[in-house]
């Protein structure tokens, strides 16, 4: 196919997404899981999650795609190409929410792949790679730790069999959580097939940077590290209001003293430093006993790898430093630890020159949230589209995003898709 062919056809799929239809899709996907204050709690593997599923798996069919789950509940939807057998070019991002979550966060990057697939139908265009559409597992790690755990399990960054045996809150493991799930919503087995040839994640940016300098498409050239540890506090549990602070072992007040003294370790002059405790549960959790133990999460991000190491393994001596002047034992476990992703030029450069194509104001940019494509950065060309959405506020039932926003990363999405996908194999 000559260039000029090339970039007609990449001209027709962009022409071809449909801004209604797009956000059509997202109206219907988001009743699923809705909070009734416009967010969404679609936790990863419960029913809803399943719903989300067949809802897509429905709108496929009707399409001629075929759907299909693999062992660690990853949900694929394929157009095939002109020869089955090349790598598939993949796009996607995860239907599971947090529990307070918005209606963009993964859900965007799904729709907008699934856009990508009716364009490129409506549009007449064949491509030799087959395409696909991922809605990978818990890529939010609210109810199973660590996030990203799908693609971190298809890449192979994460053992199949550990993944499953992770536990929820309430005692399931992901192997249980997956088997209700295969039973209320059975898709076909995905059959192992070779890596992808690329991998292009459409996401909301989830920060304030492109909305503030007015920019439609943010141009991804990589992920901040990720390190997660979830710590144990054991004090002695005692009566409220007959025992005398000096022979306390409070867990509560230890951990507060705790989290204040891992929060003047991990500040930087830069503010670049992310460190958050987002979970907390307090045993047995009675406001006249004195607090036994208290679990926490702890989640510590930064771009420099060396320094997420330095200060992440620093945590533990503070805790235990702190833990013995508050007379508790406490213990920190390392979850898990992501290195920073910076993506190969490829993907990056088709996403700016796709931007530019369309005429749309664009801006290059780290990733400050994680993503699956830190994942699929291992095996693959990668990159991500970023939109942006209102008031940089993400993991909030107020999320947003604009319907034109969302048509503009979608259009910039079926160029680079369709760019790769046309690619002789
Ligand atoms: C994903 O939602 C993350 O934690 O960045
Ligand atoms: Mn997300
Ligand atoms: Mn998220």
């Amino acid at each position: 196919m000559s260039a000029a062919d090339v970039t007609g056809r990449l001209a027709q799929a962009a022409g071809s997404v449909s801004k209604d239809r797009l956000w059509r899709r997202h109206l219907e996907m988001s009743r699923i899981g809705a909070t009734g204050r416009g967010g969404l709690n679609r936790l990863a593997l419960t029913p809803e999650d399943g719903q989300a599923q067949a809802l897509i798996a429905g709108w496929a069919a009707a399409r001629g795609y075929t759907t299909t789950r693999d062992a660690a509940g990853n949900v694929f939807i394929r157009r095939e190409g002109s020869r089955p057998d090349a790598p598939a070019v993949m796009t996607g991002s995860h239907l599971d929410s947090q529990p307070n979550g918005g209606c963009f966060d993964g859900t965007y990057g799904v729709l907008a792949g699934f856009e990508v697939l009716e364009a490129l139908d409506d549009a007449g265009i064949a491509t030799p790679h087959p395409i696909e559409v991922v809605a990978w597992m818990n890529e939010e790690g609210s109810r199973f730790v660590p996030g990203a755990m799908g693609s971190a399990a298809f890449t192979g960054f994460l053992p199949l069999q550990d993944v499953l045996e992770k536990k929820d809150a309430a005692g399931v493991t992901v192997r249980e959580a997956l088997a209700r799930i295969d039973g209320s919503t059975p898709l076909a087995a995905r059959a192992p097939g070779p890596p992808p040839a690329a991998y292009v994640e459409a996401h909301i940016e989830q920060g304030p940077i492109l909305e503030s300098r007015g920019d439609t498409i943010g141009v991804v050239t990589g992920i901040q590290g990720i390190r997660r540890f979830a710590v144990e506090v054991l004090g002695e549990e005692g009566h409220a209001g007959t025992t005398p602070r000096a022979s306390r072992k409070d867990a509560l007040s230890a951990a507060v003293a705790l989290i204040s003294a891992l929060e003047r370790l991990t500040a930087d002059a830069e503010d670049q430093v992310r460190f958050t405790v987002g979970r907390m549960a307090v045993e047995p959790n009675s406001p006249n006993t004195i607090p036994g133990k208290v679990t926490f999460s702890i989640d510590l991000r930064h771009p420099s790898k060396d320094l997420l190491a330095r200060t992440g393994d620093l945590i533990h001596a503070t805790v235990s430093e702190v833990a013995a002047s508050r007379r508790v034992d406490a213990k920190v476990q390392d979850i898990s630890f992501v290195a920073p992703t910076t993506f190969l030029p490829l993907v990056p450069e088709a996403v700016r020159s796709a931007a530019s194509a369309e005429g749309l104001p664009h801006h290059v940019l780290p990733s400050g949230a994680g993503h699956d494509a830190m994942h699929l950065s291992r095996i693959c060309p990668t990159g991500m589209v970023f939109i942006p959405c209102l008031n940089g506020r993400s993991h909030t039932e107020v999320e947003s995003a604009t319907p034109e926003d969302l048509f503009a990363g979608a259009r910039v999405l079926a160029r680079v898709i369709a760019e790769l996908a046309l690619q002789s194999c």
